[in-house]
């Protein structure tokens, strides 16, 4: 495990895009998962940059969105899938039909949404790079709190506090239930897993990620099991970690 805290949210962001970057040069037929939520918005920006600079090279990459809101498409602002799409993937010199997967939260046959990125995953031998945010609770992805730790892929229904944060994203209030996301056996078995927090509202959930009981019951804490575990934060969301273990 190792962490890493920057002053600001802007220089986490960068740490993070360098991080990338790396791993993208070493490996540019990489499969790699990214979050549609607010923490990874400034990250996608450097890599937009990047891009442009041709400090990197993505033509070969191909990206697998972590999650999906049941119910929810491209259509609806907010969504997983609008999020990336408008933040990352069009702005990206990437064939979009061709290298860009997702969770389609309209489908009917939401099992078969599940075996198509399952699929996908194991075609490349499991995740690259998974680049996460922490949700309130400890969730990765719509893997809630007392998930099992071996799903995939899944269909989850959705903590209180999820349903309850989850409406920032929206203009309107939605009637979120339940979300598909990749599960936390894949997310683990990440070559390299990212998490990102900032802001002070996620200090004590960072707190509990990093420094409370290894345990299914905080989702994000699990990730400590395992050595290629990689955690940036800004100051603020390091608060409540800042004098424990000489940090
Ligand atoms: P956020 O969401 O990046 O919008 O804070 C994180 C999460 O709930 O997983």
């Amino acid at each position: 495990m190792k962490i890493f805290i920057e002053n600001t949210y802007d220089q986490m962001s960068r740490k993070v895009c360098d991080n990338i970057i790396s791993y993208i040069k070493n490996k540019p037929k990489s499969l790699i998962c990214l979050a549609g939520g607010d923490t990874p918005l400034k990250t996608f920006e450097y890599l937009i940059q990047a891009n442009l600079n041709d400090e990197v090279d993505f033509s070969q990459t191909t990206f697998v969105s972590l999650d999906e809101w049941v119910g929810l498409g491209k259509e609806t602002k907010g969504s997983c899938i609008y999020t990336l799409y408008k933040n990352l993937y069009e702005k990206l010199n990437i064939d979009l039909e061709k290298q860009v997967h997702f969770f389609d939260g309209l489908s009917k046959d939401l099992k078969n949404e599940c075996k198509k990125i399952n699929h996908l995953i194991e075609k490349f031998d499991g995740l690259d790079i998974s680049l996460l945010g922490i949700g309130l609770n400890g969730h990765l992805g719509f893997n809630e709190p007392n998930v099992d730790e071996n799903i995939d892929c899944g269909i989850i229904e959705l903590d209180n506090t999820t349903k309850t944060v989850g409406q920032k994203y929206f203009d309107t209030n939605l009637d979120l239930k339940y979300g598909i996301t990749i599960g936390l056996k894949h997310l683990l078995n990440s070559k390299r897993l990212i998490l990102i927090a900032n802001g002070e509202k996620k200090a004590e959930i960072v707190e509990k990620t990093l420094y409370g009981e290894i345990s299914n019951n905080v989702p994000s804490s699990l990730a400590r099991k395992k050595p290629n575990f990689f955690i940036y934060l800004d100051r603020l969301a390091s608060k409540n970690i800042i004098n424990k273990n000489n940090i």
